[in-house]
């Protein structure tokens, strides 16, 4: 199957599979499921939860199994956006083609939407169907951690720092690991638990993830100075909000050539794998020229 059917098909069955996993209700509450359906369904590349069953397929395991655990993968991604844009985070007016949860729903909805997604990513993993009670632990660990204190909620707070000096080369890079790659080095690990991957294997999944994880942010910064397709609705989101990015410290050109540079070594890493990785370095190659 090419690159461009997988997508349509993987894009449908988790768009379908998370308009099943929040339906709205007839309940005083329900302005939370609306909330979180604005923001949740319709849009998105759904990089991540394509990654997780990408990676799955790539081990030969059941891609079946896989599809709720990447669920829960794009719902903290979803939350995480979610916070990001909010007036005391980066500010941004829209998001996904549309306004920002924020702006659509009042502001604390939008705080409250972000939790509740979060929260329910992880009942979502206790009640994945045919996966084994040890799998579930490590998905979750995998994912608290990654998307916490050692992850995507570590590189935020380094976001926000005001004091410029934090941002040697070496901690920008730690950021971007952190609040993006992250959550990428989850997916592929998802892909891995779930297919039985061996802990040699998932080193490799692993080294792969970290490399093209830092790529995927440094191209999002790259592109919000140059792309004239603002996912904000205005030029240079980040030169507003005055951010340390790839674009900042090294020039567009610079970043641009360290992003393929980490393209290549994340490839490298595929090649170790006794298995056919063309699926997981087509998408790599996506995420880099896109
Ligand atoms: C945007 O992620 C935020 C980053 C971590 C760079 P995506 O570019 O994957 O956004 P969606 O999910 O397609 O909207
Ligand atoms: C976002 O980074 C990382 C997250 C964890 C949400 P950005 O702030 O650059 O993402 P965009 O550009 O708003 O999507
Ligand atoms: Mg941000
Ligand atoms: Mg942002
Ligand atoms: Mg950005």
């Amino acid at each position: 199957m090419d690159l461009k059917s997988y997508l349509t098909k993987t894009t449908d069955l988790i768009e379908n599979h998370l308009n099943r996993l929040i339906q709205e209700q007839n309940a005083p509450f329900n302005r939370l499921f609306q909330a979180a359906r604005y923001s949740l369904l319709g849009a998105g590349k759904r990089i991540r939860p394509i990654i997780a069953l990408a990676a799955c397929e790539t081990f030969q395991g059941n891609v079946y199994n896989a599809l709720q655990p990447a669920c829960s993968l794009e719902m903290v991604h979803t939350y995480s956006l979610i916070h990001d844009d909010l007036p005391c985070m980066d500010n941004d007016d829209f998001r996904r083609g549309k306004p920002s949860l924020h702006k659509a729903f009042a502001e604390g909805e939008a705080v409250l939407a972000g939790d509740y997604l979060l929260t329910y990513a992880f009942e979502v993993l206790t009640q994945a169907p045919d996966l084994t009670s040890e799998q579930k632990l490590k998905l979750i660990a995998t994912l608290s951690k990654k998307s916490g204190g050692e992850g995507m909620i570590a590189g935020q707070i380094m976001d926000i720092q005001k004091e410029k000096t934090l941002f040697s080369l070496e901690n920008l890079r730690l950021m971007h690991r952190y609040k993006t790659g992250a959550l990428i080095e989850a997916s592929l690990e998802f892909g891995g638990i779930i297919a039985h991957a061996s802990d040699h294997h998932m080193k490799i999944l692993q080294g792969f993830g970290r490399e093209i994880g830092l790529a995927f942010q440094i191209i999002d910064d790259i592109l919000d100075v140059s792309s004239n397709n603002h996912k904000h609705g205005k030029a240079g989101s980040d030169i507003i909000n005055q951010k340390s990015t790839y674009v900042t410290h090294l020039g567009l050109e610079k970043s641009q050539q360290m992003a393929a540079g980490l393209l290549d070594s994340s490839l490298s890493y595929l090649k170790q794998l006794p298995y056919d990785t063309s699926l997981l370095s087509q998408l790599a190659t996506l995420l880099v020229y896109r």
